[in-house]
């Protein structure tokens, strides 16, 4: 950050924090909109879309559900939902999920304002101009998506992604309710996790960083290095969840204004092909990327170990930064996320077309340093194990 210059930051909707505050959000809601819920058919058939319509009922609200989110939403989903609010005349849009319902339920609430194709936002068009009211309740601790600016639809016919970008992007408000999340399978609050992890650190080694998203990324690094283990151990452990829950929306503060990295752009590429979680195809690169990194940044990935609880006093900064790549390694160790190919049940073969598409991308541009063809080659190749 150049000390010198001007920044803008752009902070997220009102909060809603702790066990119970979904019930919060919507007694504050202005107004009698009818809302469209938008969850998938995995939080419907564990009950926990009927958790939150029995608040809708308990406060007199009108609403219908849309429960069709797929992972990854194609264009299609946000079309069957935008179609279904259109019918049952729905006026906002109440999302309850991970990132992929979020992400879907921003994209319906644009259609329910703006005349024009998903597919025009995708080619780098800015959503100008408000977007329907839009509420969003997380019920996983990893994307974020609650606190960014950007929503992520597929293009299946074209078999790309799609980021559709605008600040009017970002929920009205949003709870941070461990009850919404507790119970959740040990496997999804770790890859989540890792996500959030992986958002933080890139946020707070990015080349758009500065002093507002540092704090909010050192925060949340410190937080997911002391709550994430015993969350993934023991996902009904709500104080843990709350924690998780809240280091995710720092993360996703920090983020949205300083861009990511080489991780996720790579990250992306393998998810596209190989059809992995997100979360799983941010930590296979997570460790090697920081190792790569560290010479451009010792000072920060001091930082990040001394957050993630490394002694590193006396410690000269490049070999403190190698504790946090250490220490990031174990966590995921702990986790029992796979860390190479074989583990994650991939047949890995890599192509240039897959090290083109990752050299463009806005991420690997903040990333904080440059790289080429041949180094993204080998980050690639980093968890053949
Ligand atoms: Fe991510």
């Amino acid at each position: 950050m150049n000390e010198s210059q001007t920044f803008p930051h752009f902070s997220p909707g009102k909060l809603f924090v702790g066990p119970g505050s979904s019930a919060d959000l919507v007694r504050e809601i202005p107004g009698n909109p009818v809302y469209l819920v938008v969850t998938d058919r995995g939080l419907s058939q564990a009950g926990m879309a009927a958790r939150l319509t029995r608040i809708l009922e308990q406060e007199g609200r009108r609403f219908h559900v849309f429960d069709n989110v797929v992972s990854d939403p194609p264009m299609e989903v946000v079309a069957s939902a935008f179609e279904t609010a259109k019918q049952n005349e729905c006026s906002a849009v109440l999302a309850l999920g991970g990132g992929s319902s979020l992400d879907a339920a921003k994209a319906v609430a644009v259609r329910m304002k703006h005349d024009v194709s998903l597919r025009d936002y995708g080619n780098g068009r800015l959503v100008k101009g408000p977007i329907a009211p839009l509420y969003a309740i997380p019920t996983t601790a990893g994307t974020g998506s609650e606190a960014t600016r950007v929503a992520v639809i597929t293009d299946v016919e074209k078999k790309e992604k799609m980021a559709i970008r605008g600040d009017h992007l970002t929920p009205l408000a949003c709870a941070l309710d461990p009850d919404m999340i507790v119970g959740i399978p040990a496997r999804i609050a770790a890859e989540t996790g890792a996500d959030a992890l992986t958002h933080a650190i890139e946020a707070f080694v990015s080349r758009n960083a500065n002093s507002i998203t540092d704090a909010l990324a050192l925060a949340a690094i410190e937080k997911i290095g002391l709550h994430l283990r015993r969350f993934a151990q023991d996902t009904t452990n709500a104080a843990a969840a709350l924690e998780m829950l809240v280091a995710s929306c720092l993360a996703g503060q920090a983020f949205t204004n300083a861009g990511l990295g080489l991780v996720h752009s790579i990250g992306e590429v393998l998810g596209s092909r190989y059809h992995t979680s997100h979360g799983l195809s941010c930590a296979l690169y997570l460790p090697a990327t920081m190792a790569f990194n560290l010479p451009a940044v010792p000072e920060k990935f001091t930082q990040i170990a001394r957050a993630l609880g490394e002694d590193v006093k006396d410690l000269a900064p490049e070999e403190a930064g190698n504790r946090a790549v250490g220490a990031v390694r174990k966590l995921f160790v702990d986790l029992k996320i796979p860390l190479t190919y074989a583990e994650a049940g991939i047949d890995f073969s890599l192509t240039p077309k897959m090290v083109d598409d990752v050299l463009p991308q806005f991420s690997t541009s903040c990333n904080p340093r440059k790289v080429d063809a041949d180094e993204v080659a080998a980050l690639f190749n980093a968890p053949m194990g």
